[in-house]
């Protein structure tokens, strides 16, 4: 038996630039296109009853693009989160943010962590918004507080244990994503979810993102099915299960 539906779906969303390239348009057109295809797939996993959906939107690295296309980015972002307000809240959806969110500016920040606030007792699924992330800065956070805790004789480093170091990370009390999706072809991880990403099987799609949308997703999930999670055991391990 395949492990049918993952849970938790992660999505490196890649590949704006180059679709508007390829149509001579502004980069700033290709990440609009992009929103596009967010509000699809947020549809779609919601009505397959995915749990979790995580989007990598924007990286820590991301900061050293041209400053007019963060401000194109930071903009957009914004927009997308008051005009899905209503759909979102509709839909139960509850939002999160992972990442460092004290660097975007405040603009973002207000709406963001407004819908955050408003959506915490929602029960559909969890949509996290990794902003301003990146997955080595989240460890090196989370080393930081363990080490605090360790000097202020509230940890004994000997009882530090995965899950001690689960719960100090921003995706604490999520399960670990099932399924990863890398969307334009690159075979690279790009600091995002190094640690949760340990035993995720690993989906890349040629597709750019902009043109991902639901029938991406369903392709993404037809090869997931096709999939035997062993988790270091063997087959027949496995079968008895
Ligand atoms: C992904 O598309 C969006 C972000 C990283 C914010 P890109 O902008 O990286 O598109 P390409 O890789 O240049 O095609
Ligand atoms: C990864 O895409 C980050 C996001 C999708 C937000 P990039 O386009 O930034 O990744 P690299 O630079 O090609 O590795
Ligand atoms: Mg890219």
């Amino acid at each position: 038996m395949g492990p049918s539906q993952p849970r938790h779906v992660a999505i490196i969303m890649d590949g704006n630039g180059r679709w508007a390239k390829e149509r001579g348009v502004s980069r700033s057109k290709g990440h609009e296109a992009g929103a596009e295809s967010v509000r699809a797939v947020v549809r779609e996993c919601r009505s397959r009853g995915v749990e979790v959906l995580t989007l990598y939107s924007f990286s820590t690295e991301n900061w050293k693009r041209p400053a007019a296309e963060v401000a194109a980015l930071m903009a957009l972002l914004k927009s997308f989160v008051l005009s899905e307000r209503k759909e979102l809240m509709d839909q139960g959806i509850q939002v999160r943010v992972i990442g460092e969110v004290q660097r975007l500016p405040l603009f973002v920040r207000k709406p963001l962590k407004m819908l955050c606030n408003d959506s915490e007792k929602n029960i559909g699924m969890v949509l996290n918004l990794a902003l301003s992330y990146g997955s080595r800065a989240e460890i090196v956070q989370a080393v930081r507080s363990v080490a605090r805790d360790a000097i202020a004789g509230k940890v004994d480093p000997d009882s530090i244990t995965e899950a001690v170091i689960n719960d100090r990370l921003y995706t604490r009390g999520l399960p670990d994503p099932d399924l990863l999706i890398r969307t334009s072809g690159e075979l690279r991880l790009s600091n995002f979810l190094l640690w949760q990403l340990a035993y995720t099987e690993i989906y890349v799609a040629d597709t750019y993102w902009p043109d991902f949308r639901e029938a991406g997703l369903n392709l993404a999930f037809e090869a997931y099915a096709q999939r035997r999670r062993r988790f270091g055991k063997t087959d027949a391990q496995i079968a008895k299960e």
